[in-house]
């Protein structure tokens, strides 16, 4: 090659750069410029059509959202089943100030099929039934649940949405609202009288059997499954991979203590497991109302007395206006974690009341019984623990569930007696 020729190359080689540059230069300015354009003639549109005063507010926060389209990915969830998990973890800041400590708990009733804990646990059994082929949609298959109103919900909404049927049993002292949605999803209930568990006709108990005779019925299509969230694998693990990786995720790890209410258990033995795994200094605390054998199973390794055990008596279950959380046997999905709790503190009806009505008079949120025994037990381990500390709770569910029965109990909103200290509350 001559001289002559490679100049000309390298000339030609560089102008190419250039030009590309240039190119590229353009066409970030000329991109920048249309996103612009776009920004402006949307404002125009603003002002001809309307009579908006505080214009460069709504320019700013135009800015922002033209910002956020161009970086685009979308956030498009995959059916109703999407919408469970990733619950937001809000800083409960009333009973933050009030004790010093950071009152952290867990929008649970922000998920979005049941709205409670209990769709993680509900999606966990239908997935693992559909893995192992017991499950097959629209061909009548039938999934049996005994449950005190959540599970059911949750279970219902995601057997409409996957193709099953749900049939649901539930003790019938229960708030009314929450078979009434039941009912709205499409799902059979059967309300049934409250009894100990050696009864066959106690709600888990019938369960199970409708299950059976479902399977066994050759006239029915499909077959019945029960889903058993008291002592199924799936219930404690939902929330060993969902909701205490999540919690965990959410507080940078930085978290002295968690505290729980349990129903099946599952709820505490999975996060517990979680946590604990991560943070083996975190204190695990159970929240128990009136009745419950569990705060003496952590606290003393015994259920109950011997004269109080189930099968012997024939009263109430759990002697409480509280519905979703204490129970009165051992289940698989609470003992799964039991060796990881580490205390537990006792809530009596009067301060999950008073505390609903709290947190509704400071705070705006309105929730349903379980999460009001949490927040007083997370507020009673904030007073024992002492300021600086920082406690994670759960909000199970929506007030909306309880208005029959737990909020109708309340003094009014606003009322008389909105001057309730903490110190008041957590000392009734
Ligand atoms: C509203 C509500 N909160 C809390 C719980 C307790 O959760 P777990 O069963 O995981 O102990 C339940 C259980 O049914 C519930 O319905």
């Amino acid at each position: 090659m001559t001289d002559h020729s490679r100049y000309y190359i390298t000339a030609a080689f560089l102008l190419g750069v250039a030009l590309t540059a240039a190119y590229q230069n353009w066409s970030i300015e000329h991109a920048s410029e249309q996103s612009e354009g776009r920004l402006k003639q949307q404002q125009r549109l603003i002002s001809k059509f309307s009579k908006i005063t505080d214009l460069d507010n709504i320019k700013k926060s135009l800015a922002e959202i033209e910002q956020s389209l161009e970086k685009g990915g979308g956030n498009i969830k995959e059916g109703i089943e999407g919408c469970i998990g990733d619950t937001p973890l809000i800083k409960i800041k009333s009973l933050s100030e009030a004790t010093g400590c950071d009152i952290l708990a867990k929008a649970e009733f922000l998920n979005g099929a049941g709205n409670s804990p209990k769709d993680r646990v509900a999606l966990s059994i239908i997935q693992m039934a559909e893995e192992k082929g017991l499950l097959i949609p629209h061909s009548g298959d039938t999934i049996y649940e005994g449950t005190v109103g959540s599970t059911g919900i949750s279970l219902a909404a995601i057997c409409r949405a996957r193709g099953y049927k749900a049939h649901i049993c539930m003790p019938n002292d229960m708030a009314i609202e929450k078979s009434d949605l039941l009912l709205k999803l499409g799902a059979e209930v059967e309300r049934v009288r409250p009894a100990p568990i050696v009864d066959q006709n106690q709600f888990v108990n019938l369960a199970r059997t409708r299950a059976k005779e479902h399977t066994d019925s050759p006239d029915k299509p499909g077959r019945g499954l029960f889903a058993d969230q008291f002592e199924t694998e799936a219930n404690w693990r939902a929330h060993f991979t969902g909701t205490g990786p999540e919690i965990y995720e959410q507080t940078g790890g930085f978290l002295d203590a968690f505290v729980s209410g349990a129903g099946t258990g599952g709820t505490i033995s999975g996060v517990a497991l979680f946590l604990k795994s991560k943070l083996p200094d975190l204190k695990v605390v159970l929240a128990d109302p009136p009745g419950s054998g569990l705060y003496n199973r952590v606290k003393y390794g015994v259920m109950f007395d011997p004269k109080e055990r189930e099968g012997t008596r024939r009263r109430h279950q759990v002697d409480t206006i509280v519905e979703g959380i204490g129970i009165n046997r051992v289940t698989h999905n609470f003992e799964v974690g039991r060796g990881l709790i580490d205390d537990a503190i006792r809530v009596t009806d009067e301060q999950a009341i008073a505390m609903a009505r709290w947190l509704v008079e400071n705070d705006g949120i309105f929730v349903g019984s379980s999460s009001a025994v949490n927040c007083v037990a997370a507020a009673k381990l904030a007073k024992q623990l002492g300021p600086g500390h920082r406690i994670v709770t759960l909000l199970c569910d929506s007030g909306a569930r309880h208005l029959s029965k737990f909020w109708a109990s309340t003094e009014p909103i606003g009322g008389i007696e909105n001057d309730v200290s903490l110190e008041k509350i957590l000392g009734s």
